[in-house]
């Protein structure tokens, strides 16, 4: 069971709650790339969508989107590690998942490392599909696996 929390869209002052876990939850042994000032710039970005889970008025997770012409990027996503298997990522990606609808696009796509075995079953447990292996694709130091969903499959 989880308490209540609700799902909006970021604002400014979110940037730096959100950067932070970043950094220990997704950036962890890599330089440090999504800062609050990046951060900040994709929540003030018309063709991103920065989303956060918030209880009461803790940040408990968030996902970064870009909305590209034919294509949806799923650039980041992070659940706060007491708060894991609960549903929230999966909530934040639905909630995505509706607006790139809604923007008629039909596919999204997202890289995660290749060794994250957790993220890769939860993006496989949502209908992505392993298409391939980018090497050296985090600064060069750590390869990443690619992977798609087809939206209008699963309509
Ligand atoms: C990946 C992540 C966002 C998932 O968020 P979450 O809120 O824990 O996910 P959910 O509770 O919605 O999980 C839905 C389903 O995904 C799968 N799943 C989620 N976490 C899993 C794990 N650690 N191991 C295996 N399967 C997992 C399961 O099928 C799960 O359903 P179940 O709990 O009924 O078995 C979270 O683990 C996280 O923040 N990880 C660190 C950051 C990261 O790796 N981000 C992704 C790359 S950018």
């Amino acid at each position: 069971m989880i308490d209540q929390y609700d799902i909006s869209l970021a604002i400014a002052s979110d940037a730096a709650a959100i950067s932070e876990l970043s950094r220990d939850a997704i950036e962890q042994g890599l330089p440090w790339s999504w800062t609050a000032r990046r951060v900040a710039r994709s929540i003030r970005d018309r063709s991103t969508n920065v989303v956060v889970a918030r209880q009461a008025r803790s940040l408990i997770g968030f996902a970064i989107m870009k909305y590209e012409e034919e294509e949806a990027h799923l650039l980041l996503l992070a659940v706060q590690a007491a708060q894991r298997r609960k549903g929230v990522g999966s909530a934040l990606l639905a909630w995505l998942e509706a607006t790139v609808g809604v923007a008629g696009i039909g596919i999204v796509r997202l890289e995660t490392r290749a060794r994250n075995d957790e993220a890769r079953s939860f993006y496989r447990h949502h209908g992505f599909e392993e298409v391939g292996l980018h090497e050296g694709y985090y600064q060069g130091v750590e390869d990443a696996m690619r992977m798609t969903k087809d939206l209008r499959r699963w309509a």
